[in-house]
């Protein structure tokens, strides 16, 4: 039972990261009541200060791979860490938090009937032997390499959607969101739109894996969260997957240039040697999600990067050791 039918009760795990914090405040300003779940393994209260005074806010320090009773509606999974230093750190957690912990919220999802929608990733399709990618895809994962934690824990739990759905009815969403970019990104987890922006603020070089040629599109967070609003609403026959992303494409050394630029920075380019497993290419392919959501990102990169480096400016002015310069 909802609250006499007026608010919907949502619970976003992973609700204190990036995206989950904006996810929060975006369904806070919808009017509906927001439960934020998070073990703050890289989610900060800081991301979610503004947040905490509104009566219709609520937090729980949990780590989702143990199970969750609560009565909600609706639940928003976005718990896993998201950037290769940090799901890297301890790769069995990061398994465990995909596997168990999606596992743990369909289990609530089934208990409460609630409408539960996966935070999937376009690392699903791992080094894309098709591009642009589109939801047919099957993808090209290595399964024993660095990054496997992450694309082949991320490609189970949509097993485990689908099987929930397909074995007990439950209403499910899965989303395969693309790079995403925006305040509130962590300072230095290694993604290349924070790293290069942080370089540029402290006036190092920016880092270039690789020959700078391999591309990749970009998503302004407020477009990626409506895009994930947008497909919870969706019909209860519609299930996805989905791609949500930016399909403009920029190769990485374009998008130096830009920081280098926005930033009024006078940072060098360095070039290192490329990770293992790292993708060339990676562009969505958007038309499913223009006619089931009549969604398109509608922020370019100039204006989404002008203010994520405002956001970064304020940041390491208040907090310099956040540009992981020691
Ligand atoms: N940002 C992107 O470009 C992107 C791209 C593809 C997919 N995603 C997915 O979106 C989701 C959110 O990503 P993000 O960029 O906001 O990353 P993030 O690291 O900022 O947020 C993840 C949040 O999950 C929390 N968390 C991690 N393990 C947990 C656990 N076991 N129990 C409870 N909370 C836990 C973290 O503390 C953090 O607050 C992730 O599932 C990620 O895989 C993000």
């Amino acid at each position: 039972m909802s609250n006499y039918g007026l608010r919907k009760r949502v619970m976003v795990t992973g609700g204190a990261g990036f995206l989950g914090s904006h996810l929060c405040e975006r369904l806070l300003g919808d009017g509906h009541d927001v439960l934020c779940v998070d073990n703050f393994f890289t989610g900060t209260r800081d991301n979610i200060l503004p947040l905490l005074e509104n009566p219709h806010f609520e937090v729980i320090r949990h780590d989702v791979t143990f199970p969750l009773y609560v009565e909600v509606d609706e639940i928003y999974n976005l718990a896993c860490p998201a950037s290769p230093v940090h799901y890297q750190a301890d790769p069995v957690q990061t398994t465990k938090t995909c596997v168990h912990g999606t596992i743990n919220m369909l289990g609530l999802a089934k208990r409460v009937k609630a409408k539960i929608l996966q935070a999937s990733t376009s690392e699903v399709y791992g080094d894309p032997a098709e591009h642009p990618q589109t939801e047919s895809y099957w993808g090209n994962v290595n399964p024993i390499g660095p990054r496997s934690c992450y694309d082949e824990g991320k490609r189970c739990a949509e097993t485990l959607f689908f099987d929930y759905r397909r074995q007990h009815g439950l209403r499910i969403k899965v989303a395969r969101i693309f790079n995403t970019y925006g305040p509130r990104m962590h300072p230095n987890d290694g993604r290349v739109v924070s790293n290069f922006i942080v370089q540029a603020l402290s006036a190092r070089p920016i880092t270039i894996y690789g020959d700078g040629l391999q591309t990749r599109s970009f998503c302004y967070v407020s477009d990626l969260v409506d895009g994930l609003i947008r497909l919870m609403d969706t019909p209860d026959d519609f299930a996805g997957p989905v791609n949500l992303g930016n399909p403009v494409e920029f190769t990485i050394g374009e998008l130096a240039t830009r920081v280098v630029a926005l930033s009024a920075s006078g940072s060098a380019i360095e070039y290192k040697s490329l990770p293992v497993d790292d993708p060339r290419q990676r562009k969505p392919d958007i038309a499913l999600a223009e006619a089931k959501l009549s969604w398109r990102p509608s922020v370019g990169l100039e204006a989404g990067l002008a203010d994520t480096i405002a956001y970064f400016k304020a940041l390491l002015a208040r907090d310099p050791a956040a540009s992981g310069r020691r």
